[in-house]
This record gives C-alpha cells, sequence and structure tokens, in this order.
C-alpha cells in the first residue's frame, strides 16, 4: 500500500523542459502482446508505473521472463505454460482483460476473472465478448469468471456499436491467431491503437487500417521477435501542459507528437495560455489571467480526451468566468470535484456536466487523490494554489504517471514526496473495490 504524500506549496510559475514518458494505455496492449510472440521482445521506453510493473507480475505468472534494463524491457515469451489470470492479478489493474485476445492466440484458451466496476462506474466488456465470440471463440461466464476457447477461430466483420478502446485492441489481438480477415468497424481511432498495430506489424502480423475507423487483419501467421519504441504519453503531456497554464510560466514538453494533443492545446489557448507546437515539442506560456473555455466535451479520438477532463478542469477552477466540462465516456468521472472544492474551487455536477464557477485563486489543503486523472487535477490545482498542499492517495498517481515529482520539482515547482504518517485525509487509507482501471 502506497502511504507516501506529495507535499506542494503552489504560486511558483513553472519554466524549463520536460520529457514525456512512452504512453501507459499504449504500453500495456503491447506487453500483452507480447504473448504472442515466437521470440523474445523488447519493448523501449517502456514507463516506470505501477501498472507496468502490475502487467509483469501477469506476464511472470503465465511463466514469461521478463528483464529491465533502464527503459528497455525485454519479454521471453516462450517459457510461456500457463493460460489464466488469477483474481488477485486481474483486480491490480482493470486493463489486464486486454490479455484475454493475446492469451486466446497464444494458447487457444484463456482462464481470468470477470473484471467488475471501477473507480470511474461500471466497466462492462460486452463489446469485447460479443466480438470473440463473433470470431468463433467459446466463452462462459461462471462464478464471476470467464473461460474461453478459442482453438478454431475465424476471421469476420466485426462492427463495434462503440469505439471502444480495449474492445478494439482485444480483437485486433484475438484476429491474429483467427484464420482468414478480420474487419473490425467502427473501431477506435485512438493513437495507442496505432502504436499496436506498429508493434503486431514488427512482430509479423498483418493489419492496416488503425488509425482510422476500420480496422483490417489477417490473422494465421506465426508472430517472430520483434523490437519496438512505446509512443510518448499524451495525457502526461496535457498534464504538464495544464500544470503550466495553471502555475504560469513557459513549460516545453519534448519527445511528443503535437498531433495528438491538438484538441488540449487548442483549449489552453483559449484559456489565455500562448502554445507553440514544433515536430516534436510544444512550448505553453501564460502571464496573464486565465480565461473561462467554450463547453468541453470529451469524446472518442480525435475528440478531446476523457483522461485530459480532470487536469484541464483544474485550470478552469481558476479561470475569470465560467467554463463547462461534459463527460460523455465515463460515468463517474468527477471524483476529484469534491476535492478541489476543498481548495476553495466552486464547482456543481449535475450527472454529466460540470459547471466550473472560476474563482480569484485556489487555496493549499490536504486532499486526496480517487482516481488516476483525478490525482492529477489535484496536483495541477496544487501547483497554482496559494499555500501548502498535501496530497494523498498516491497509488492513483503512480499507476499512470513516471517520477510527476521530478519532472515537476525540475520545472521550478515546490514540491517533494513525504512518508505520509497517519492514513491521510478523509480517515482511513481505502482500497477501491474493483480493479483499478483507466
Ligand atoms: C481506455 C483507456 C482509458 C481511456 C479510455 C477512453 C487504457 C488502458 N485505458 O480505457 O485511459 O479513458 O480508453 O479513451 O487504454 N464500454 C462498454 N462495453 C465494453 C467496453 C466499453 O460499454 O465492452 C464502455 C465503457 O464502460 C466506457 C466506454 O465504453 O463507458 C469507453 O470505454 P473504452 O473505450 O473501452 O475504454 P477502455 O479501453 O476501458
Amino acid at each position: 500500500m502506497n502511504n507516501n504524500a506529495l507535499v506542494i506549496r503552489g504560486g511558483r510559475p513553472l519554466r524549463g523542459a520536460v520529457g514525456i514518458q512512452g504512453a501507459k494505455n499504449s504500453v500495456l496492449p503491447i506487453l500483452a502482446a507480447t504473448v504472442m510472440g515466437g521470440g523474445e521482445q523488447v519493448v523501449r521506453r517502456c514507463p516506470q508505473l505501477s501498472d507496468v510493473e502490475s502487467t509483469f507480475h501477469i506476464l511472470r505468472y503465465l511463466g514469461c521472463r521478463v528483464r529491465r534494463e533502464g527503459d528497455a524491457v525485454a519479454v521471453d515469451p516462450r517459457p510461456m505454460d500457463r493460460c489464466d489470470v488469477p483474481d488477485r492479478l486481474m483486480r491490480e489493474m482493470r486493463s489486464s482483460v486486454v490479455f484475454l485476445g493475446a492469451i486466446l492466440t497464444r494458447s487457444g484458451e484463456a482462464c481470468m476473472s470477470f473484471p467488475g466496476g471501477c473507480e470511474l462506474g461500471p466497466r462492462p466488456i460486452d463489446l469485447h465478448l460479443s466480438a470473440l465470440r463473433a470470431l468463433g471463440a467459446e466463452i462462459f461466464e461462471t462464478g464471476g469468471n470467464l473461460i474461453c476457447r478459442g482453438h478454431h477461430m475465424v476471421g469476420r466483420e466485426v462492427n463495434l456499436t462503440f469505439p471502444s478502446v480495449g474492445a478494439t485492441e482485444n480483437i485486433m489481438l484475438a484476429a491474429c491467431g483467427a484464420s482468414g480477415v478480420t474487419r473490425i468497424t467502427n473501431a477506435a481511432r485512438e493513437p495507442e491503437i496505432e502504436d499496436l498495430q506498429h508493434f503486431l506489424r514488427a512482430m509479423g502480423a498483418r493489419v492496416e487500417g488503425a488509425g482510422s475507423s476500420t480496422v483490417v487483419i489477417e490473422g494465421g501467421y506465426a508472430l517472430h521477435a520483434a523490437e519496438h519504441a512505446i509512443l510518448p504519453d499524451r495525457i502526461a503531456a496535457a498534464t504538464y501542459l495544464a500544470a503550466g497554464a495553471a502555475a504560469g510560466g513557459t513549460v516545453t514538453v519534448e519527445d511528443v507528437c503535437p498531433e495528438h494533443l491538438s484538441t488540449v492545446t487548442s483549449i489552453l489557448a483559449e484559456a489565455g495560455c500562448e502554445v507553440r507546437a514544433g515536430h516534436t515539442h510544444i512550448t505553453l506560456h501564460r502571464d496573464t489571467p486565465l480565461r473561462a473555455v467554450r463547453p468541453v466535451r470529451t469524446m472518442p479520438y480525435p475528440g478531446f480526451p476523457t483522461d485530459a477532463q480532470s487536469p484541464l478542469m483544474a485550470v478552469a477552477a481558476h479561470a475569470e468566468g465560467t467554463s463547462v466540462f461534459v463527460e460523455n465516456i465515463f460515468e463517474n468521472r468527477f471524483r476529484h470535484v469534491g476535492e478541489l472544492a476543498r481548495m476553495g474551487a466552486d464547482i456543481k455536477v449535475a450527472g454529466r456536466v460540470a459547471v466550473v464557477c472560476g474563482v480569484p485563486r485556489l487555496y493549499g489543503a490536504h486532499v486526496r487523490a480517487t482516481d488516476l486523472r483525478g490525482g492529477a487535477a489535484l496536483l495541477v490545482a496544487a501547483l497554482s494554489a496559494e499555500g501548502e498542499s498535501r496530497l494523498t492517495g498516491l497509488r492513483h498517481l503512480d499507476r499512470g504517471y513516471e517520477a510527476p515529482e521530478q519532472r515537476l520539482a525540475a520545472l521550478g515547482a515546490d514540491i517533494r514526496r513525504v512518508e505520509e504518517p497517519d492514513a491521510g485525509a478523509g480517515g482511513s487509507v481505502r482500497r477501491a473495490a474493483g480493479g483499478a482501471c483507466d
């Protein structure tokens, strides 16, 4: 259990450049895909995150050899001798459901517990299961477990009723093990899907179309050793840009794909920041008061990312005027609002809509992260707040941000990680009942 806290004295402008980690949402399905290859897979730019550690636990449980050297991880799937993921490992990270398609392709059968709900609300996997069934997998749901057999999967057209990221990835992985052609329509178009395609192709798979809403996979080819560098994390980049916007100053995020961040940077520009994008970096400068922005509606890519909603809300919380956020992807994604209120924010939530009335300033407070991106919002708010904040619940933040305090301190923030003497704000340290997610 992570009993650390971040102690932040806000109000110092940030100045400098920050290197961006490899994308969490890209590395997880790619590490799952390593089990399908016939030789050692090398994944570069692999971020040091607790979710990545959870993925290593699953790979090792399955029998794979996993070795990290700096930011490179080598996975040797050849000794793999299991096809089940135990409940305790599934609970560490809800997105481990993406192992389903990969293990089916590797072993022809897979068994794991049903991944239940999480901090963001109910998290059904009906789209994953109906698509795998359409490819011919037999799936039994019994006693909270999923028992799947897919020795004879056959490619076909699969139309997703919603462009689910995880379902698109699971189908791509399973389709590599199905004979013939699978065509996914209304596929998710997130850059991380394209990154998975790059890795699968490096292993010898026939996949095309990722990044568009139709992905075509010709399955049945033997996959071999490969090497791949993970895409930069657009959500971590959005968070550091939001930090620069909130605290003021000049922040450059390096090693990013600016086109992946255009919806976020256009909102930040509207809030009064100067934003300049190069080929692989973005510089944000702010020295005038923040302004309210037009309604921010989260949508599947290329729309505004749900994962950047909360960090941007922390910026709007002390802008002049009223901003509206509409969350269209997850049911329960405003849990940071109550914590922002402790810092003086004036935000009203009705269902999927949050109305943010900007206040002149936020004040330091003792706040607790209740989910990953909500934690990022509190961090951004604390950097701009007057006085000292203490942020607990870091097990959420550490799932998705690699050494955030070091990166922010290098930008001039007054931030340090300390041991939390007691259980923190709001009473005892609680673990969410379901698996951690997003
Ligand atoms: C991924 C990302 C997460 C991001 C999200 C949306 C990872 C590890 N996580 O999550 O950071 O916020 O995409 O961009 O990549 N749904 C169903 N049935 C299904 C699958 C999904 O109803 O079978 C619903 C979900 O409950 C949710 C919505 O569809 O409301 C989006 O989910 P999805 O795109 O699948 O997100 P994840 O892959 O879980």
